[in-house]
């Protein structure tokens, strides 16, 4: 075991959770042609889609959710303390990931494995990062709000920019079994679009089974699932363990409470001319970005 890292390949990692093993065993990873993975960029609502992925698997029974931990359930791919737990999973492997796509496993690109890329309003994803890290004693934000948003714009961050992890995973979004969702959407809509993640795993609820899954994957009850709303975060110093919520607020717009108005500005200039190459009209957050 070589010793913890917090680069790889150019890409900011957590200290304390990742090894260069365990980032070499992601890339190389076999991808078998039915395999679904979860990939997000972090405080994407990812948890949310975990829950809710749990709840399809489950047929809307809240009894795995309640018992088993949300980590347990759905692997990490890239994490040395979760990779055990995906090779003790039966197939079709259920994964999920925050890795930019030049991290990914290789054999995915010559597989027909399934991705579901979930995304969420950059200001919002400030935001949240910004209170988790308050959460985890050796990653509290000793910085302001300001300074936290500057690293954020460039790129400043673990698993590195948000603009390149969102640019480079859309480059897969007209391939076959690639599906975009939004964070937003599923604040919108939450039965219609699981009914959707439904459709494309093949899988299919009964009404009441889906109305189930819907109130199990719902935010007042997910904050008090403590299998769904903790996570271990090793202390990259002491090597101990402490565990830390998940769930925040589950809002979208918080940002409005955080950025000023030059604040909004600078973001939306910069969002604009990164942002550039993709049509506006992707984004559930495009009419005010
Ligand atoms: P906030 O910090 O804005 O509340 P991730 O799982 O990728 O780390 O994302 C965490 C964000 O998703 C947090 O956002 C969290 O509260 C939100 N979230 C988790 N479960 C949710 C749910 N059931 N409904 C709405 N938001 C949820």
């Amino acid at each position: 075991m070589t010793d913890n890292i917090t680069w790889f390949h150019g890409i900011q990692v957590m200290p304390g959770s990742f090894t260069v093993e365990s980032l070499s065993f992601a890339q190389n990873f076999l991808v078998k042609d039915d395999d679904v993975f979860l990939v997000t960029y972090p405080r994407s609502g990812t948890h949310w889609m975990c829950e809710i992925l749990s709840l399809i698997v489950s047929k809307g029974d809240p009894t795995w959710v309640q018992t088993v931990n949300i980590h347990q359930r759905i692997p990490w791919v890239e994490y040395s303390n979760s990779q055990k737990v995906l090779m003790d999973q039966d197939r079709p492997h259920l994964m999920v990931t925050h890795l930019p796509i030049q991290l990914f496993p290789k054999s995915y690109f010559t597989s027909k494995a399934k991705i579901i890329y979930l995304i969420r309003n950059p200001r919002d994803v400030v935001v949240s990062n910004y209170y988790f890290k308050n959460h985890v004693p050796f990653l509290k934000n000793e910085k302001p709000f300001d300074d936290y948003l500057h690293g954020f714009i460039r790129g400043d961050m673990h698993y590195g920019s948000w603009f390149d992890h969102t640019l480079g995973w859309l480059t897969r979004r007209n391939t076959e079994n690639f599906l975009l969702m939004s964070y937003e959407e599923l604040q919108r809509d939450l039965r219609g679009n699981m009914e959707k993640v439904c459709q494309f795993l093949g899988k299919h609820l009964s009404p009441e089974q889906l109305d189930s899954a819907v109130q199990y994957s719902s935010f007042s009850v997910m904050k008090d699932n403590r299998m769904s709303n903790s996570a271990k975060i090793k202390n990259s110093e002491d090597k101990t363990d402490s565990s830390i919520p998940l769930l925040r607020k589950g809002i979208s717009g918080d940002w409005k409470n955080h950025f000023t108005v030059a604040q909004s500005e600078v973001f939306v200039k910069i969002y604009r001319e990164k942002m550039s190459s993709l049509d506006p009209g992707l984004f559930p957050w495009s009419k005010d970005c």
